[in-house]
């Protein structure tokens, strides 16, 4: 695992967006996993930039994503899918065709769950998956003690997952659903590079345990340590525990 600490979360997306942009010049159709949160925000507008910029193509670029609530119309403004097409897709020029994703409103879960999984395999798998990380060091929407193996599947949200992201649904934690699809563990790590993006001194615990704890599913985000080609991008502030 490679541990990269920047002076500020501008400075880690426009280390993140470089990369991707590398990415793109060189498999200029790249299956590129991103999150949601506000974390990764910084990557998207750098990239954005290199794109309007014209230093990077993204015309044969697609997209995966990493998860979903589950009961919430796609067309919800908060669904993942929406959040993802207006934070990622329309500042980068790249077109909903070119766009996988669970389905959060299917009739039968599991089945979309599985659905999914099969599908980021047969499009080739991920080539570069942008990660975030919860308080409690979920990554996606894996849960503290979620398995290190898991595959793509129905989650029950924390209260505190709900708590924190109940500012997305105007502060109305009752608002945040309760159920989840998540790319598992497992699935995440057949990704072939994993970038982890911490920001801010709330995150500072997770980091110490993700980078300098044990390989446990109490903290979900330790599962980069087995990963042959994993890079963490943290701020001062949330390497301060390191
Ligand atoms: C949610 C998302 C994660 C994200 C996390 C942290 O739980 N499912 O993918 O990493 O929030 O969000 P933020 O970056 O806003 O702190």
């Amino acid at each position: 695992m490679e541990v990269v600490i920047v002076p500020d979360a501008k400075a880690g997306g426009a280390l993140i967006a470089g990369a991707m942009a590398d990415l793109l010049r060189r498999t200029p159709d790249a299956l590129l996993g991103v999150a949601t949160g506000s974390t990764p925000l910084p990557v998207y507008e750098a990239l954005a930039a290199q794109v309007r910029s014209g230093s990077v193509d993204t015309s044969r670029a697609r997209i995966a994503q990493l998860d979903e609530y589950v009961g919430l119309p796609a067309d919800h403004p908060e669904s993942y899918r929406s959040v993802l097409r207006r934070e990622v897709l329309e500042p980068l020029g790249i077109g909903m065709d070119a766009f996988m994703g669970p389905d959060g409103a299917a009739e039968d879960v599991r089945a979309a769950c599985e659905a999914y999984d099969r599908a980021l395999a047969e499009a080739g798998g991920v080539d570069l998956q942008l990660l975030g990380i919860g308080t409690d060091g979920h990554i996606g929407f894996n849960e503290q003690c979620s398995s290190l193996v898991s595959r793509t599947r129905i989650k029950t949200l924390t209260e505190q997952t709900r708590v924190d992201n109940a500012r997305f649904f105007g502060g109305a934690v009752d608002q945040v659903p309760h159920h989840v699809i998540t790319q598992g563990i497992g699935t995440i790590l057949e990704a072939r590079h994993l970038v982890l993006l911490a920001t801010g001194e709330g995150k500072a615990d997770a980091i110490a345990a993700t980078v300098e704890g044990p390989v446990a599913a109490v903290c979900p985000a330790s599962a980069l340590q087995m990963h042959p080609h994993a890079t963490v991008v943290v701020d001062e502030a949330a390497a301060s525990k390191l």
